[in-house]
């Protein structure tokens, strides 16, 4: 079994990824994975250029042959932190990096549907704020509910952990704790 882990993770000291690389440890017993770390990756955001590229047929070899194994994973986990009330564009360019026609998504004469084979989708963040999962102000976990639905990838669950910028280091420490002891309890059945 597959499993396709995008770390969009920005700092060095990253608590979303302390919470996530506990969890993809754990994950790593059960599956094969593949890590694609977005900070550096510098994939570009999509333009004119490459939109008159795709209409020729053109896609770079390494982005399909990426998003090829991404729609062949059985599970996917993103880990990402709160920016801007979403994650980062870097993940955003990712996937339009990822969105291609007949890989990640097909369509007929009435609507698009999802290609990938991913069941569950696991999306790992961590918030400065006091917003929940569900908030209104809270715009990844409805976004990548919204491309699950593009793609076809199944369950999406958040684990996330709050208000981390107004935490003293010890209330930080015992969130990530938390957050890591959800997604272990989440693990055994993802
Ligand atoms: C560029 C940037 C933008 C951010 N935007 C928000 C935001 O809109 N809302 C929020 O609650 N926290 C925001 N934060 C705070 C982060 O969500 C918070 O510090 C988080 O724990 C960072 O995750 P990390 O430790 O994995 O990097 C922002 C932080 C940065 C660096």
């Amino acid at each position: 079994m597959k499993l396709f882990y995008i770390d969009s993770t920005m700092r060095e000291e990253s608590r979303t990824r302390l919470i996530a690389t506990a969890i993809i440890d754990k994950l790593s017993e059960r599956y094969e994975i593949e890590t694609i770390r977005l900070d550096g990756a510098d994939f570009p955001a999509v333009g004119s250029r490459i939109l008159h590229d795709r209409d020729n047929g053109i896609v770079p070899e390494r982005y399909a042959d990426m998003a090829r194994r991404l729609a062949a994973a059985d599970r996917l986990v993103i880990a990402a932190p709160f920016w801007d009330m979403s994650f980062p564009a870097a993940l955003k360019v990712f996937f339009e990096n990822m969105s291609l026609y007949n890989i990640t998504f097909g369509s007929n004469e009435k609507e698009c549907y999802g290609l990938c084979r991913c069941e569950k989708v696991l999306y790992i963040t961590t918030r400065g704020m006091n917003i929940r999962t569900g908030d209104a102000l809270e715009q990844a976990t409805p976004y990548i509910k919204a491309l699950g639905r593009l793609w076809g990838l199944g369950e999406i669950i958040t684990v996330a952990a709050e208000n981390m910028d107004y935490s003293t280091p010890e209330e930080i420490n015992e969130k990530v704790n938390d957050a890591i002891s959800k997604g272990l309890e989440i693990c055994r059945d993802f």
